[in-house]
């Protein structure tokens, strides 16, 4: 998979955004194995956490991976927010979870939690090294993952071949809370200099 121009040059490091071949250079030097894209598409049924009655809440979603955190913009008044949003993170490490916790935003208190989920990386990634350098038509299902006590999801999901690569669709049911899914998709990004997924073994 050929990374586009701007993916490559553009490597997070602690706050610091690093350029062109000094990103690529420092990718390799900091164990980076690739970037992954996390898109945030929406969120179902969210708990309600707002003292005002009749009110919604105002969800935003928090995403850590190692040492890497990044949020959502804040949806104010609903509990079937639209995000769309995508942010990308740098993989050291595809047995780190990634882990999601959705918040309500407070304006003169601390954010109430709307519960959290983990994704395990390793069934998509195993899902690229088999399918990788495949050529399929785009829109065509890949594999599929059922729901079990060893994830978090609370549908079937999907990896789909799009965009000439492979992105996985995921229906997350939130725990430590009455209610709530997330509807969220990955896509793994090769960064040429980075060592990539081909030599891990699970
Ligand atoms: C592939 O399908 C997606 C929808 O799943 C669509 O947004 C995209 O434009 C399609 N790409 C091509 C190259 O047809």
């Amino acid at each position: 998979m050929k990374p586009k121009e701007d993916e490559v040059s553009t490597i997070h490091n602690e706050g610091t955004i690093l350029k062109g071949i000094g990103a690529i250079e420092i990718g390799v030097g900091l164990g980076i194995l690739g970037l992954l894209k996390f898109r945030i598409i929406r969120g179902i049924n969210l708990a309600i956490r707002d003292a005002i009655k009749g009110r919604a809440s105002d969800p935003y979603v928090v995403l850590n991976v190692g040492d890497q955190k990044l949020k959502t913009s804040v949806i104010k008044n609903n509990c079937n927010p639209e995000w769309n949003e995508e942010r990308t993170i740098s993989i050291k490490d595809v047995t780190t979870p990634i882990h999601l916790s959705v918040y309500d935003k407070d304006t003169f208190s601390v954010d109430d939690k709307m519960g959290d989920a983990d994704i395990d990386l390793k069934p998509y990634i195993q899902c690229v090294q088999i399918m990788g350098l495949n050529k399929l038509p785009n829109g065509s299902v890949v594999m599929t993952f059922q729901p079990d006590e060893t994830n978090c999801l609370s549908q079937e999901s999907c990896c789909i071949w799009r965009n000439e690569n492979i992105v996985q669709e995921m229906t997350l049911g939130l725990k430590n809370v009455e209610s709530g899914e997330l509807v969220v998709e990955i896509e793994w990004v090769d960064v040429i200099g980075c060592r990539g997924l081909s030599h891990l073994q699970f």
